[in-house]
């Protein structure tokens, strides 16, 4: 297996050709497609090795078929948007290819991340003797695999996790999003939800804060929001009894996104201007600057990791694992942002891990069902190392001192 085929040739979609287009063993045949093809050429002008690209409107499932049957895939990588993941995988269960993603799917007209959707295409899959596996980015991805490593390799029971998601880097503008704008304000102006003891508990959009100390950071605001990796860790941790994700936002953010949100600049239903329906949320798109334009003059890094209490030898451990990933540079190596890389990376080794066999299996997986370590191993070698740190009595004491 060494054939690939890459839908999406955005901001982290780039990243996914250009690192792969860095291992001709792994990846023999690339091939890039995207709604426009100037975005490939774009992209392919910036890989070290050359690439094939090509023209795909993921969300006509037809010619999806036809791109794949032309390219004859091992794999998919879905690097669009969250909207065309059913659109793929329906076009990979009729080609008979195997499909990868990083972000769950959700309808254009309600901001709602489910796994359930994907997990129902289980059977058929299997049926069609095919893989898909979700989730393959930083968080969804590398943060479920720290999770599976604290399982496999240092706790017997972990009870607790937080998982931390900071970006102190300052590309300088008033107001940006790091990945696709209208993907990322659905996310953190949908209500906050987080799950314990078998429940999962709502709150008001960004309404729980806590300062939370990041490695090669510091301390940090972060709010409680939810992200779609723990419904899934709620199924394949074992003995869990709470998961909570936090997420940092400077005040300008914060800031910026309560006028928007008053002014109904991020509602996503449609309403008239003009006599031509608009949805808001898209328009605000249009203005806001494109992820991968804010690459050049990044500064500063990101600190993404899990944070882990449990027992070990029937004796309290905590633990945390994280990676450090710097703007400048990603920049460097890529012409991306670390947020862009840091999703962009995790594919390219899900991928090998998929060719080697590492990971292996008929049907629908998210990535912590998979071996860790193989997969932490290469992505470390590919430009995400990560560290295991102890967690010390008394550190962390106001995240873990948040009533939740
Ligand atoms: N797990 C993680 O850690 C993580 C983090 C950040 C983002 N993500 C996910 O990564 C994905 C990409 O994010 P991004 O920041 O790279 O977004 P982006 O820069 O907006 O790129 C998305 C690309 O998808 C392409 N696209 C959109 N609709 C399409 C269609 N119908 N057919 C074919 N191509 C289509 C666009 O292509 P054109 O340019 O050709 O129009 C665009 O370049 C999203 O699903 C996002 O949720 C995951």
């Amino acid at each position: 297996m060494d054939r690939v085929l890459i839908i999406g040739a955005g901001a982290a979609g780039s990243v996914v050709a250009q690192k792969c287009a860095m291992d001709r063993d792994t990846f023999k045949h690339i091939t890039l497609a995207s709604r426009r093809l100037s975005s490939c050429e774009k992209v392919a002008a910036l890989c070290q090795t050359p690439i094939e690209i090509a023209q795909v409107d993921a969300d006509d499932v037809a010619a999806t078929v036809a791109l794949i049957k032309k390219v004859k895939p091992d794999l998919l990588i879905n690097m669009a948007l969250p909207y065309q993941d059913l659109p793929i995988m329906d076009a990979c269960l009729e080609a008979g290819t195997n499909y990868m993603d990083t972000a769950n799917y959700e309808p254009r007209e309600e901001a709602k991340f489910e796994y359930s959707w994907q997990w129902a295409y289980h059977d058929r899959f299997v049926d069609k003797g095919i893989t898909a596996i979700l989730g393959c980015g930083f968080d969804p991805g590398v943060t479920n695999i720290y999770c599976a490593y604290a399982q496999e390799h240092l706790f017997d029971e972990i009870h607790y996790i937080d998982i931390v998601d900071c970006n102190a880097g300052d590309h300088g503008k008033a107001f940006a999003t790091n990945f696709n704008p209208e993907i990322n304000l659905r996310e953190v102006t949908q209500r906050g939800k987080y799950w314990k003891e078998g429940e999962w508990i709502e709150t008001d959009p960004l309404a729980i804060k806590a300062m939370i100390d990041y490695p090669e950071v510091g301390p940090r605001a972060s709010y409680l929001l939810y992200h779609e990796e723990e419904e899934s860790l709620v199924k394949n941790i074992r003995g869990l009894k709470q998961i909570r994700f936090w997420m940092t936002f400077g005040e300008e953010y914060i800031k910026h996104l309560d006028v928007l949100t008053n002014v109904g600049m991020t509602r996503i239903d449609p309403v008239m201007h003009k006599g031509v329906e608009i949805i808001p949320m898209e328009f605000l798109k249009t203005l806001l600057p494109e992820p991968s334009s804010l690459a050049d003059d990044y500064t500063g890094k990101t600190s993404i990791g899990c944070i882990f209490r449990g027992l070990k030898d029937g004796k309290p451990l905590a633990k945390m694992i994280y990676n450090s990933t710097d703007h400048a540079e990603t920049f460097k190596e890529v012409s991306a942002q670390a947020v862009s890389y840091t999703t962009g990376v995790p594919p390219v080794s899900g991928a090998k891990m998929f060719f080697t066999g590492e990971w292996s299996g008929k049907g629908v997986f998210n990535v912590e069902q998979f071996p860790a370590k193989p997969f932490l191993e290469d992505v470390a070698k590919r430009g995400l190392p990560w560290y295991v740190l102890d967690v010390a009595d008394g550190e962390h004491a106001e995240l873990f001192g948040v009533e939740t």
